[in-house]
């Protein structure tokens, strides 16, 4: 079959590679796809919110299957219209992708179904806000309620932090995403990524992850997208999972079906567990970056079956292939990242690196110039491997630092600490 991936980053990179791995896939091209991905295969330059030019590209292209990567496209609609072309598709509607678009969403959905998540409440004003704030102390959290990237969430320590930040978000700098706020009880505990493929019916879990989420090492510095990960993680325990699925994650999909908005995709849960539970801290509508990357190292072409099961309604007859292993990935950045940082910097890769089932490099912001590879956005590439021990997918990962030259960049030195310490 001829599969359409969308999107250009470390996901798309590790989705590609697992799904051209597959004997079903014929022809795989990703729009826009990097540097990376082109060296796969083929790259189609399509704007990925534009409904009617993809739909045009899939016909042109004999497109049979659609993989939607990032969130944008998904709150854009874009699942809505290739499905309304009749195109097989991976990936909620814009109604069920409400459940990552908006926070105060989300909440409601949880209250509605009982799923365990920290108390909140909601404001479109500064003054109410502050107040409330006021009244219930810190520390607490204060989320933009749109998309913001990542960054429309302050974990505020103190009462001053809290109330800089309701200032923050009501005076437009988080857009349109701060237009409501959404203010919530801190939770204490270990955070953990849950990964569950739904048809809007049946849920398969496919596997768990810890990001790491601050920009230096020893989880100092800001927030980012996410500057390394691992799977399976520990924390999250088959007892915790299987709590979760009945607390949390069947009780979402049975809402969302009920409320005439199934939810079709992967259903990426972030937990905070303490006391051998998790409970819900927000729901991404799509794949983790850079959780993917080791998602992918794990599970290979088996990838595709388990995406096309979940578009084709069929997940209550599809079984995940686990082997006994562990994947690791440590993603390297721009200097500067996630602030401002310099883009068009050159790396060099000095020594081939074997692309095999146990190591790999995915690229996310590179791009090809004058034969050279380049550097075009904040998280570049993803030294990612595999292995039969965490330590020893940690070591596979850290080893290809030596085949790259890139003095623009940087990485963290300690991914994986947290469940290595043990
Ligand atoms: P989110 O964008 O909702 O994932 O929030 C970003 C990060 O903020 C999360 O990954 C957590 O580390 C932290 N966070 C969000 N909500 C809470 C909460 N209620 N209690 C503690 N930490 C939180
Ligand atoms: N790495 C976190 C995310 O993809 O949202």
């Amino acid at each position: 079959m001829n599969i359409l991936i969308l999107g250009s980053g470390g996901r798309e990179h590790a989705l590609a590679w697992a799904v051209k791995q597959n004997p079903k896939t014929d022809r795989l091209i990703v729009a826009p796809g990097n540097a990376g991905i082109a060296q796969l295969c083929e790259t189609a330059d399509i704007d990925i919110l534009d409904g009617a030019a993809i739909v045009a590209f899939c016909e042109q292209n004999a497109v049979d299957f659609v993989i939607i990567g990032p969130e944008a496209p998904l709150a854009a609609g874009i699942a809505d219209a290739t499905r309304a072309a009749g195109l097989l598709t991976f990936g909620p509607s814009a109604a069920a992708a409400k459940l990552e678009a908006s926070k105060s969403f989300t909440k409601e959905i949880c209250a509605a179904c009982n799923a365990p998540t920290a108390a909140y409440a909601r404001f479109t004003d500064p003054g109410p806000a502050r107040a409330y704030v006021q009244s219930q102390g810190a520390p607490i959290v204060i989320k933009a309620d749109g998309l913001a990237s990542g960054k429309g969430v302050i974990v505020a320590m103190t009462l001053q932090e809290a109330l800089n930040a309701i200032d923050d978000m009501f005076s437009g700098e988080f857009g349109a995403a701060g237009a409501e706020v959404v203010i919530e009880e801190f939770m204490t505990g270990e955070e953990a990524s849950f990964f569950v493929l739904t048809d809007g019916t049946n849920a398969l879990p496919i596997g768990t992850a810890q990001d790491h989420k601050r920009a230096f090492d020893g989880d100092t510095g800001p927030n980012t997208g996410g500057m390394g990960a691992y799977s399976p993680a520990p924390v999250l325990t088959d007892a915790i999972a299987e709590r979760a699925m009945q607390e949390i994650i069947l009780p979402t999909i049975a809402e969302m079906a009920r409320r005439g908005t199934p939810y079709q995709g992967v259903l990426f849960a972030g937990l905070m567990i303490e006391g051998g539970r998790g409970r819900l801290v927000e729901y991404n509508a799509r794949f983790g970056d850079p959780e993917t990357q080791v998602l992918m190292m794990r599970l290979g072409a088996q990838a595709l079956d388990l995406l096309l099961a979940c578009a084709e309604g069929r997940l209550d007859s599809a079984q995940v292939h686990w082997a006994d292993d562990h994947a690791l990935t440590v993603v390297m950045a721009a200097k500067g990242y996630p602030g401002d940082y310099e883009k068009g910097s050159v790396i060099r890769v000095l020594k081939d690196i074997p692309e095999t089932s146990s190591q790999m490099l995915f690229h996310a912001g590179t791009t090809e110039k004058a034969g050279q590879l380049t550097a075009t956005g904040g998280r570049v590439l993803n030294l990612t491997a595999r292995g039969d021990s965490l330590a020893q997918a940690r070591a596979r990962a850290y080893d290809m630092l030596d085949a790259i030259d890139w003095p623009e960049g940087f990485c963290r030195t300690d991914i994986g600490w947290r469940a290595l310490k043990d």
